[in-house]
């Protein structure tokens, strides 16, 4: 096997430099926010927090933050033509513009990163509010994707200063999802390495997995993955290049489609996942589907798991194992226009890996969504 998983040890001598609580939000910016903070709350079970738009001053842009448990998305459209928001969207279609990332000081990371050679997309501000104050920067990353480092320690109010909350009557129940687990990265082919240091020298980070075209290959298709994580392991930020095949990659395909680098997907966790992807699918969310026989050996492959097989093979939940325990995840199709970024759910049970023995089937299954798009 070519899989390489690099001891946390080797790298203790690397103190945190960085130290990054979690997730803070992340923000899409799509073509009709409006519809957008619909989808998310009707079809994925967020619940309405907080909107900035003509109402609050904001004369420009519109934005709707939508919140489950811990995960805070925030979708952002334009009121008007020529903005950098309308353009990005022109470009790249729907798709993650900011991962913002929750600091106790954004001034210090800020500092820290540009050190250390970032490319500066915003200079530490402080804005104030009735509720406190948040102090927040930026860096950019792969693509036009920036990461915010937000500071929220004076704060008090429901999202961010020039935000207000957005009361709805209209609040589904939650399907359960809890945090962001990992967040993928599609960079161009001969990138990876690039972004994989960024990522080590400018933020602190760790390889703690890497994967190669014989680990991620079928018979048509290659790509590489090396997965980059924070010292304390909330932030992971697996990043994938196209590796050539004998066709078109489902790298190659969202390059060309999202005209550029940026998220592929974003892995959200959950406690029950078959509780959950039970819930969403009667929402109306779309998922991969694997062929029945993927369970005819499940067991052999994974040996004994709490959950009925029959359950995850009616659901098309996949399953994996790695030294630490298991884990069970499923991949929706892609969620906008163009099939470019598209949501895992994961529930880990133990494990700390990526399902690297789901990769032959969930790539098959992508390659027969993407044959029927003509994009193979
Ligand atoms: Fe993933």
């Amino acid at each position: 096997m070519s899989t390489t998983t690099v001891a946390q040890n080797d790298h203790k001598e690397a103190q945190d430099f960085m130290p990054i609580n979690g997730t803070d939000y992340l923000e899409l910016y799509v073509s009709n926010s409006k519809q957008a903070a619909h989808y998310y709350k009707t079809a994925f079970g967020f619940k309405s927090l907080a909107y900035k738009g003509l109402e609050t001053g904001s004369r420009d842009f519109e934005s709707y933050v939508v919140e489950q448990d811990k995960i805070r998305l925030v979708l952002t459209s334009p009121l008007k033509s020529g903005t950098d928001v309308g353009r990005h969207i022109d470009k790249h279609g729907d798709g993650v513009k900011v991962t913002a990332l929750w600091v106790d000081d954004a001034t210090y990371a800020y500092e820290e990163a540009m050190k250390r050679g970032a490319k500066s997309y915003m200079e530490p501000k402080t804005e104030k509010d009735d509720d406190g104050e948040v102090v927040t920067s930026g860096i950019y990353s792969y693509g036009e994707v920036v990461h915010i480092f937000v500071e929220r320690k004076n704060y008090n109010g429901t999202f961010l200063p020039g935000y207000k909350k957005w009361e709805s009557e209209y609040q589904p129940t939650s399907t359960g999802l809890k945090f962001v687990d990992h967040m993928v990265g599609n960079v161009e082919e001969g990138r990876m390495n690039f972004w994989v240091d960024f990522y080590a020298n400018v933020m602190g980070f760790k390889q703690i997995m890497s994967f190669d075209d014989k680990d991620i290959s079928t018979d048509y298709t290659a790509l590489m993955s090396k997965v980059m994580s924070n010292g304390n392991g909330r932030i992971k930020f697996p990043i994938n290049e196209p590796a050539p095949g004998m066709k078109k990659s489902q790298v190659d395909e969202y390059l060309e489609f999202y005209e550029g680098e940026g998220v592929q997907h974003i892995a959200v966790a959950t406690d029950d996942i078959v509780n959950t992807v039970s819930d969403l699918k009667s929402r109306g969310v779309e998922f991969l589907t694997i062929p029945t026989t993927y369970y005819d050996v499940l067991t052999d492959r994974v040996g004994e798991i709490d959950e009925d097989i029959e359950s995850l093979r009616k659901l098309g939940i996949l399953v994996d194992r790695d030294d630490e325990g298991y884990l069970l995840q499923i991949f929706t199709k892609t969620v906008q226009a163009r099939p470019t970024m598209f949501f895992e759910i994961i529930q880990r049970k133990g494990a700390t890996s990526f399902g690297k023995g789901n990769f032959k089937a969930l790539f098959e299954a992508i390659e027969r969504e993407q044959e029927l798009r003509g994009t193979l």
